[in-house]
């Protein structure tokens, strides 16, 4: 697919394909798709931090003092997994952010309609000072975008602007792309790869399945 806007960024490396080869493998037992998506989770991430603010500070090395670029402390880092299988993203992404607060966003997609449905939410009312949040949110499938947009939904809402808000997805799909762009046109949309279509049952083809259980074994 072609990277039409350049919020979309597809992220293409040996180890992001190899990592995705054995997710999607229906032979990869819960224990290798684990550990594959903490891999790609890692390399996402890194991508996805890059429009963080940063500051100098001076420290000291056992040899010299020097001054060095750190990530500005005066600003709020939100994680945002939407349940369930957006977890497999928190465990890497705390350690690569330790600063993070947790926000859980728990919604399920109506078989149905694909809808989806909200059943928890811990995002704290009113967010002071906007701006100077920063929102990571996690889900490894993209396929209608209903779910995302939901949740890109509820930070706009509290005057998040659209250029802090991150999505982290593994696997997407073109028509879930297009959806969260035409709502949402300066979030940061960051996959690792854009499958071809969905099927009648709203999955990704090929995708991996339904990622919640061959992440958790369900
Ligand atoms: N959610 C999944 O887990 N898999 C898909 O293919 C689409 C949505």
């Amino acid at each position: 697919m072609e990277n039409e806007n350049n919020n979309l960024k597809i992220i293409s490396n040996p180890i992001v394909n190899q990592s995705l080869c054995v997710m999607r493998n229906k032979e990869t037992d819960t224990q290798g798709v684990r550990l594959a998506a903490r891999k790609l989770t890692r390399i996402l991430l890194y991508e996805a931090t890059k429009n963080l603010p940063q500051k100098e500070v001076e420290i000291e090395t056992p040899v010299a003092k020097c001054l060095t670029q750190t990530i500005n402390d005066d600003i709020t880092i939100i994680i945002s997994p939407i349940l369930r299988a957006g977890l497999i993203f928190t465990d890497e992404a705390v350690d690569i952010l330790p600063q993070a607060t947790i926000r859980h966003i728990g919604m399920y997609r109506d078989e149905k309609t694909l809808k989806p449905v909200w059943y928890y939410n811990k995002v704290p009312m009113p967010v002071h000072n906007p701006d100077k949040y920063y929102v990571f949110i996690t889900d490894p499938m993209l396929a209608t975008g209903n779910s995302l947009k939901e949740a890109i939904r509820l930070y706009v809402s509290k005057g998040i602007p659209e250029k802090n808000i991150s999505c982290i997805c593994m696997i997407s799909s073109p028509i879930g792309i297009k959806a969260v762009f035409e709502e949402f046109n300066d979030v940061n949309l960051i996959v690792a790869a854009v499958d071809s279509h969905l099927n009648e049952r709203g999955y990704i083809v090929p995708g991996m399945g339904d990622a919640g259980d061959r992440i958790f074994n369900t």
